[in-house]
């Protein structure tokens, strides 16, 4: 059985003025049947986490090192964030692989040292429009995948968010059938390699992710929960998301 997540990508948008939208997620979900994540800013992590404290809200960063200390300016390592507050951590989004020139093999790399920290790392893969447009999503994530989640990983601290790229911050998402095919081949690609453990992998989907979309987003096959970037700036938009998740894990 797998745990539903929503988990809400706040990327570089947020100050502490932001705590009243953490706040009133809290208020709104005292007891949710899903997982509720928040990942702010690396500078609101640990204001956040106390925040969070005896309340059912995570928190995680977008990225960290891979490795554990060191001359690395303006990095952060694994065990920083996990001292800060945070239980999870974002990985390969594709902001950081266009932006940063990440490659998977650095991204396996910052998956072990979350893992080694005790982290949750969701390891982002998606196609680019181009990619899909030339058929070979499924070549191009299964790289991805294959490439980027260690082989220690296990479906207790490893979860996979596909987002295909032009999905993101565009306010288009791919048909159901584009999302069920893609989730269907990254189960089937996660049992070949880890076996049984394969099907504990949790499967969020990201990409312009709405309180309109969300709940038939949820309906999906192999879809976990979600990864949000926009919508989950604000409670008022979140809310509904989180809501339609409890619902669909209500009817497990
Ligand atoms: P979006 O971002 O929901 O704003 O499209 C999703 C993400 O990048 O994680």
């Amino acid at each position: 059985m797998r745990r539903k997540l929503a988990a809400g990508n706040w990327k570089m948008n947020g100050t502490r003025a932001a705590f009243a939208e953490a706040k009133a997620l809290i208020a709104a979900h005292p007891a949710p049947r899903c997982q509720i994540l928040l990942c702010p800013p690396a500078t609101l992590i640990a204001a956040m986490a106390e925040i969070a404290e005896g309340s059912p809200l995570l928190v995680g960063g977008q990225d960290c090192h891979a490795d554990a200390a060191g001359a690395h300016t303006g990095d952060i390592s694994a065990a920083m964030l996990a001292e800060a507050g945070a239980g999870f951590v974002i990985l390969g989004h594709s902001e950081r692989r266009a932006d940063h020139a990440e490659r998977d093999e650095d991204v396996r790399r910052k998956a072990d040292a979350a893992l080694a920290a005790g982290l949750v790392a969701i390891v982002c893969v998606g196609e680019t429009e181009a990619e899909r447009d030339a058929g070979s999503e499924l070549d191009v994530v299964g790289r991805q995948l294959a490439g980027s989640v260690p082989d220690g990983a296990t479906g207790a601290d490893v979860v996979i968010a596909y987002e295909p790229v032009w999905a993101i911050g565009t306010g288009r998402t791919p048909t159901a059938e584009q999302i069920a095919a893609m989730h269907r081949f990254l189960r089937e690609t996660l049992v070949a390699r880890f076996g049984e453990d394969g099907h504990a992998f949790r499967l969020l989907y990201g990409g312009s992710v709405k309180p309109g979309n969300a709940r038939s987003i949820f309906a999906i096959p192999d879809v976990d929960g979600a990864l949000v970037g926009g919508a989950s700036l604000k409670a008022e938009d979140f809310k509904p998301i989180v809501a339609a998740l409890e619902d669909c894990a209500d009817r497990e």
